[in-house]
């Protein structure tokens, strides 16, 4: 007889983040929404809570997060910003701001991000600057918010200048990567988190694109353990690499694999609906790869292995369909070449000597980047 046996655990996986004084767990499973007043009261300084989600996810699942915090005994309000990524702006940052304020927020409250990258970037902003800084949590709900933008701290909205010019690292105190959320995401945005989940991969770990060439297909159509395991690995290299380089002075520069040409695309479709941002990333990826085998640093082979996969999985793997006869290889380039002027650097491009191994070079020929372009292009 064993009546003292505790409940089984939670039927989740914890990443932890290793930063001094700033490091926090990241708990990936199914179910994790309900247990939010649990988690979420553990890293609480106080007891008042304000959650931060947009139209699409508050429907969702709002009640069940509330419901929880409230059962916790913390006091739960809720912001429901506008869908989309024209929410990521100055007016809505204002705006959101003078709301915190309104519900009388304080340096002991805390906030919860629940919804995809845009909910995580403005709220995670918010909470880096009112009152000077005050705690959060992410519950990000997409896949690319998952393994991507919940994790690392880096906060931002958008201005006419360009994405993400305006922002602050600022570290959540936990992320609840709840799983089942993705089972309501449409397939053509789980598709786009699909191509960062290669992303981790491709840049450096040979064996889980292997292991994504086996199983994707189950990933995509909803298996849940795949899907774990895919988003844990995701978070502990995204941990690993933030933990090494939170500031992004090196490594974590590798994160940006596929996306100097995924920038010069979105910039290109205005940041439209045409062309969402991992589907730009999936392309921009198959680009570094092109011109890693035209640079002499990979195999075709490699290239192909990438094309091919990310084409089975359903993305789009090139500009047919995509340009029309506006589009110009330099016209490209100067999206390139304007993204890294307003960040002040050189043109860097990600480049990878295998499947799983990518470095970055900032002396990459330009030519033989416009030459990779007018190929895609004409194709
Ligand atoms: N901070 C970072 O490190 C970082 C990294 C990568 C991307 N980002 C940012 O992330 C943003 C993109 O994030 P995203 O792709 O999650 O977009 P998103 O937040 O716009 O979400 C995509 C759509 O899905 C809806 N949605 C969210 N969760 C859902 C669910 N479970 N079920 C049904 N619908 C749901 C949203 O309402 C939205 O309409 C961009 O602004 C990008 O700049 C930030
Ligand atoms: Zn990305």
């Amino acid at each position: 007889l064993n009546l003292s046996r505790e409940r089984p655990a939670a039927d989740h996986e914890t990443v932890r983040v290793d930063l001094p004084a700033r490091g926090y767990d990241i708990l990936v499973g199914q179910g994790l929404l309900a247990e939010a007043g649990r988690h979420v009261g553990a890293v609480a300084k106080g007891r008042r809570c304000a959650v931060v989600t947009d139209e699409a996810v508050a429907p969702l699942y709002l009640d069940a997060v509330r419901a929880s915090l409230e059962g916790a005994g913390l006091n739960a309000e809720a912001i429901v910003l506008p869908q989309g990524e024209h929410t990521k702006d100055l007016r809505h940052l204002g705006d959101l701001a003078d709301r915190l304020l309104d519900l009388r927020i304080d340096r002991a409250s805390i906030l919860v991000a629940l919804g995809g990258g845009v909910v995580g970037d403005i709220a995670g902003f918010a909470a880096a600057i009112v009152l000077r800084g005050i705690d959060y949590v992410q519950i990000p709900t997409t896949l690319l918010a998952q393994v991507d933008s919940a994790v690392g701290g880096k906060t931002a909205v958008n201005t006419r200048h360009g994405k993400n010019l305006l922002g602050a690292f600022h570290q959540p105190r936990l992320v609840l990567a709840d799983i089942g959320t993705l089972d309501t995401l449409s397939s053509r945005e789980f598709l786009a988190g699909y191509a960062e989940v290669v992303k981790y991969g491709l840049l450096g770990d040979a064996d889980f694109f292997s292991w994504l060439e086996r199983h994707g297909a189950a990933l995509c159509e909803g298996d849940s353990a795949a899907r774990r395991h895919a988003v844990v690995t995701c978070c502990a290299a995204k941990a690993a690499v933030v933990a090494d380089d939170e500031r992004e002075a090196g490594r974590r520069q590798l994160l940006n694999l596929g996306h100097t040409f995924a920038h010069a695309f979105e910039a290109e479709t205005a940041y439209g609906t045409t062309l969402v941002h991992g589907e730009a990333v999936a392309i921009g990826m198959v680009m570094a790869f092109e011109l890693s085998a035209r640079l002499g640093f990979c195999s075709r082979d490699d290239a192909e292995r990438v094309r091919r996969h990310l084409a089975e999985r359903g993305l789009r793997v090139g500009l047919e369909g995509l340009a029309d006869a506006s589009w110009t290889a330099d016209g490209l380039l100067e999206h390139m070449a304007h993204d890294k002027k307003a960040l002040g650097g050189a043109l860097t491009f990600v480049l990878a000597r295998r499947v799983g191994e990518a470095f970055t070079s900032s002396a990459v020929e330009i030519g033989i980047v416009r030459a990779v372009l007018e190929d895609a292009l004409d194709a």
